[in-house]
């Protein structure tokens, strides 16, 4: 395949392939420039050992504050909603010692504000586009109406010096973790690389209810992290300069070799040694983690994609691929003050085709390029009351939808491969302009998503619904997967079948499937269907 290389020794970069991502890339391209000089070896890359691991405070991102929308000219008026606005610019975040890192985000922010919804509260969000490339916006997760769905499509994009007004009924099933990113066609895996993602949840009675940590009666102590607490782990690769360093010809997908949590490089954080609900979220562009606690401590598993599971279930570690959510309660109550626990990746990957399996090394040490080692470290440092209630194992709650007991009236079957050096889907590159599948309101599929081989991993998303698992490989699915899903993680020659019912009228247009690997996705992994 061509690399950069190549194309100077044809004397091409810079010329018309060059040119077309010299002038895309405000940022990035000076760092890539500079990358040439010195060659673009992962050797030569910024050595992780320049970093000195937990001497970081975890960030948080901002609750987004809402505006009156007498300060959005034109906006749609809805009763009821609440009204955002973002600015999507360039900034810059100290991600290193020394140089700060050009980074583009919503707010100009490397991750966005978090934004918080009650189930039924409509959401406005006025973006305005203030980059100079395209823009298109994605709520991932949610019961979004085609025309604010944010997918790869031409005619969602938000050009830039442009804004676009996105309308989120959030009348999904229940409470759940979503998230939201930069999904222009063909660059979202440079877009995603960049800081353009943020958190999105969506609260509810029945949560409200269960008193789980963190909640509206739990607060933290002031300065103190809440106790319902986003853990948004990403991986990055970075140049001399301190510059995020995206190689746009990498199309197996990124696997960087710094390991950032909340945008930070390997933080550590204060915590109270009571329980805390943790939401990951995987933004990596490729990578596939594993979590484990230094302590052998359990994760009581409570929530997966689309929100809580029926029932709490222990997990000593988890699968997270790209695009995943996982919520877990762990429970620090055990512990002294001043004691130490490690969040580890115990998944080694080194490049975009696959993990290589897990590691028995998963210690605390600092992580090689595969990415096993420790992530975060947790600071038992003060007591604090807890008034949350949750006991392993128990029921969280008896109303999630139950897909798996309707008929369906429509099956179709999406097999995912290599070809040609790019992702095919059904034997076809993606084409916005082509509708691969016509979906009626008030359905039931059965999709049957097949990994046709070559060693490959893809992790698959549907926009639009949750699913719920049928079968994986014949099999009932394991305890993670019982719950609400919209990423199904397909291991080499895996088949997984899911369901779902098309319900929601205000939910009709266009919307995408795709391989949340986000080089995959770019090199075509994706089809787009409708809803009518
Ligand atoms: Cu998270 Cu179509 O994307
Ligand atoms: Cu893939």
């Amino acid at each position: 395949m061509v690399n950069r290389r190549d194309l100077i020794k044809l004397g091409l970069y810079g010329g018309t392939a060059g040119m077309l991502h010299l002038t895309r890339l405000d940022s990035g391209v000076l760092a890539w420039a500079l990358d040439e000089v010195k060659g673009n070896a992962p050797s030569e890359w910024k050595p992780l050992a320049a970093v000195k691991p937990f001497t970081q405070a975890l960030p948080l991102p901002p609750v987004i504050q809402p505006v009156n929308p007498s300060q959005l000219p034109g906006v749609q008026i809805i009763p009821g909603a609440t009204y955002y606005e973002v600015r999507i610019r360039q900034g810059t975040a100290q991600l290193l010692p020394g140089m700060p890192t050009v980074i583009w985000g919503y707010q100009g922010m490397y991750l966005g504000p978090t934004f918080e919804a009650r189930i039924g509260e409509t959401t406005v969000v006025r973006q305005h586009n203030d980059l100079l490339v395209n823009m298109i916006i994605h709520h991932h997760g949610g019961h979004t109406p085609g025309i604010s769905d944010g997918a790869a499509l031409l005619s969602q994009r938000v050009q830039p010096g442009s804004f676009k007004d996105y309308i989120y009924p959030n009348d999904d099933d229940i409470c759940a973790t979503h998230w939201y990113h930069d999904h222009d066609l063909d660059f979202t895996g440079h877009n995603i690389f960049m800081g353009l993602q943020g958190c999105f949840f969506l609260h509810d009675a029945v949560e409200d209810q269960l008193n789980l940590p963190g909640s509206p009666r739990d607060p933290a102590p002031q300065g103190e992290m809440p106790f319902d607490l986003p853990l948004v782990l990403q991986d990055r690769i970075f140049d001399f300069n301190n510059q995020l360093s995206y190689n746009p010809f990498g199309h197996d997908g990124c696997i960087g070799d710094h390991f950032l949590v909340n945008g930070a490089i390997q933080p550590s954080v204060r915590v109270a040694n009571r329980k805390y609900r943790l939401r990951f979220l995987n933004g990596s562009n490729a990578r596939f983690y594993q979590p484990s606690l230094s302590n052998g401590m359990p994760f009581h598993m409570i929530g997966s994609d689309g929100g809580l599971l029926a029932a709490s279930t222990d997990a000593e570690s988890f699968l997270i691929g790209p695009a995943e959510r996982y919520e877990a309660i762990v429970d620090f109550s055990k512990l002294k003050v001043g004691s130490h626990v490690y969040l580890n990746n115990c998944m080694a990957q080194t490049d975009g085709r696959r993990p290589d399996g897990l590691s028995t090394q998963c210690t605390n040490a600092h992580p090689g390029p595969d990415g096993v080692g420790s992530l975060l470290r947790f600071d038992v440092a003060f007591s604090a009351p807890d008034p949350s209630t949750f006991t392993p194992g128990q029921t969280l709650r008896t109303d999630i939808p139950d897909f798996r007991s309707r008929k369906p009236d429509v099956t179709r079957e999406w097999l995912f491969e290599r070809s040609n050096g790019a992702w095919q889907i059904n034997g076809r590159f993606y084409d916005p302009n082509r509708i691969d599948a016509r979906v009626k309101l008030n359905t039931t599929e059965v999709w049957v998503l097949r990994n046709g081989g070559g060693g490959w991993w893809h992790p698959i998303h549907i926009h639009r619904n949750q699913f719920q698992v049928l079968k994986r490989n014949d099999q009932f699915p394991g305890p993670l997967e019982q719950g609400l899903k919209d990423v199904f993680v397909l291991e080499a020659g895996d088949t997984v079948e899911v369901i779902t019912f098309y319900n929601g009228n205000a939910q009709v247009g266009n919307y995408v499937m795709h391989c949340h690997n986000v080089e995959h996705e770019d090199m075509r992994m994706m089809m787009r269907w409708t809803v009518s």
